[in-house]
Order: C-alpha cells, then sequence, then structure tokens
C-alpha cells in the first residue's frame, strides 16, 4: 500500500483553464503554447502543475507504456482506460485524446461514437485525428456534434505502413503544396488546431503564417505557434534513440535505475525499513511481553 500526499491543485489566476479560446488567444498574441504527452494519473498532474497549457493523451503510448512497435495496435477500449486516468489529473490543461487507428477510419457513424466515448467517458475536451484534406468532412461531423478536433498532418505515424516508414514529409513542391491544402482544409472544417509533424521548419512557418487557428509543432522547427513533445523522450524513458527533433529535460531513466538500486541495496542490507519506518505495540503492552524491545515514542 502506498501513501500520496495529494496536493490540491493551485486556485490562483495563473491556474485559469486552458481552452481551445485560450489557445486562439495566445497564437493572436504570438504567445507560444505548451504541450507535452501525458498517459496516466501521476505524469497528468506532474504536467498540469507545471503549468502546460495543453495535455495529449497521445496513441504514442501504445509505444511508449504498452511496448508496442508501432500505434497501429492501440483500441479505443485501451485509449479510454489510460484517459479516465489522465482526466483525473488534469485541472487546468486544455485535454485532448488521440483517435487510435481504426477508431474513424469506418464510417461516420462508428467515428462519432468512438469520439463521443472519449469525451463522456474519457474527459477529453477535444480528439485529435490524422491526416489531411481527405479528413475535412469528418471534421465537419464531428465539429457539429460539438466535439472539438485538433487536426495532425504531415508525418502521421498512423499512416506508417503506407509511407514506408517514419519519415519527414513535405520536403519537395507538391508534398508542401498538399500540406498547405490540407491545413486550409482542416481549418475550413473547424478544427481547432494543427500538429504539424515532422515537416521542414520554412513549410511550418508557412502554415502557421497563413493558418487562422494554432499550430503545434513537434520536429516541425520554432516557428509553430506552439510546441509538444511526448513525455517518455523528454525524460529518456522510451528505450529508442531518439529523433533528431526530441531534446531531453531529465534523465528519469537513470533517477529511477538509481533509486531502485539504492533500494534493493537497503532491503539486501537490512537497513530498510528502520525503526523510526515501523509501527509499534503499545508501551504498556511491550513491558509485559518478554520481547526484546527498545523504547517506544509516543508518536508511534
Ligand atoms: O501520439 C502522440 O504522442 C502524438 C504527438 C507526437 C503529437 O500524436
Amino acid at each position: 500500500m502506498s501513501h500520496v500526499q495529494v496536493r490540491p491543485a493551485d486556485q490562483d489566476s495563473s491556474a485559469a483553464k486552458v481552452t481551445s479560446r485560450t489557445l486562439l488567444e495566445k497564437k493572436r498574441r504570438r504567445e507560444p503554447i505548451t504541450a507535452l504527452t501525458a498517459y496516466d494519473y501521476p505524469t497528468a498532474r506532474i504536467v498540469d502543475e507545471a503549468g502546460i497549457d495543453l495535455i495529449l493523451v497521445g496513441d504514442s503510448l501504445a509505444m511508449t507504456v504498452l511496448g508496442h512497435e508501432s500505434t497501429l495496435s492501440l483500441t479505443v477500449e485501451e485509449m479510454l482506460h489510460h484517459a479516465r486516468a489522465v482526466r483525473r489529473g488534469v485541472h487546468r490543461a486544455f485535454l485532448v485524446v488521440d483517435m487510435p487507428y481504426g477508431s474513424y477510419h469506418l464510417n461516420t457513424e462508428a467515428t462519432l461514437r468512438n469520439a463521443l466515448s472519449f469525451v463522456k467517458q474519457g474527459g477529453a475536451e477535444a480528439v485529435k485525428i490524422e491526416g489531411g484534406h481527405r479528413r475535412a468532412p469528418l471534421v465537419e461531423e464531428l465539429t457539429a456534434a460539438e466535439i472539438p478536433v485538433v487536426g495532425h498532418i504531415g508525418l502521421t505515424p498512423q499512416s506508417v505502413l503506407k509511407m514506408g516508414g517514419y519519415r519527414v514529409q513535405g520536403r519537395s513542391l507538391p508534398e508542401m503544396d498538399e500540406l498547405l491544402a490540407d491545413a486550409a482544409a482542416l481549418e475550413e472544417a473547424g478544427a481547432v488546431a494543427l500538429v504539424l509533424e515532422g515537416i521542414p521548419r520554412e513549410l511550418a512557418e508557412q502554415i502557421t503564417e497563413s493558418a487562422k487557428i494554432p499550430t503545434i509543432g513537434i520536429g516541425a522547427g520554432p516557428g509553430c505557434d506552439g510546441q509538444i513533445l511526448v513525455f517518455h523522450d523528454v525524460f529518456d524513458l522510451a528505450f529508442t534513440p531518439a529523433a533528431k527533433f526530441v531534446r531531453s529535460f531529465g534523465d528519469g531513466s537513470a533517477l529511477f535505475r538509481q533509486g531502485i538500486e539504492r533500494y534493493r541495496e537497503e532491503v539486501v542490507a537490512r537497513t530498510f525499513p528502520a525503526d523510526a519506518e515501523s509501527y509499534h505495540l503499545p508501551r504498556e503492552m511491550t513491558s509485559s511481553m518478554h520481547l526484546p524491545i527498545r523504547p517506544v515514542s509516543l508518536a508511534s
């Protein structure tokens, strides 16, 4: 059993709830939008309390948390399980839930049903779907059902089979034109923001310049309205070689490993638990027992 000290979320004005309007305002004021993934209650609390604007329950959890080779096998039920946990830890940030591969590819009715489950059961404030102009009709349908949508274009990991690997997109003139058209079509259809992944910074700047909705980049250079990274990449917990765009902001892996090694050593050396970490019988009981018991403090 573990005892967690629960700290209530800050109540000051810097903790004002972030909505899609906040993100739009930030774009207008040219204030960078901060975004990070989270996959469970503790990471959600830490990311939210650190003041990040947008938290994404990314389908990257298939790889980072569940150990799969790609994001393709993640199910709606698995995503819901993680979304619910994250929801319980988020008070301030705008919470976006990724729609897994297959959950929006069959027909409109199935897409709406799945998206509604992320809102109603997972507490999503928006859902994210991958793909360009071909997704525009879906974005319209979801928006008409009062479900805000974040688009995701460029290197879309759910298209790994079609792309033949994880490759930077938009490096030729026709591809650039297509991505500019994708961004415009998704915005026109009602998307509230766009994730731009794995594209040249010059193209990301052009899309950001022409879009009225915020762009959030990952591997798309510094000219986007905001940046997003994967939690496990930021803290060296991904166990794979990092992509060029990843920057580590702390070695979580070393921190956990060293802590676990020390714990193991202390258990083996019988220096954990100490007397101060143990419960005691009341003094009157121990005095009548013929046990080699040391003095008992009143606080014990
Ligand atoms: O699943 C995810 O983590 C994502 C981010 C990389 C944007 O889609």
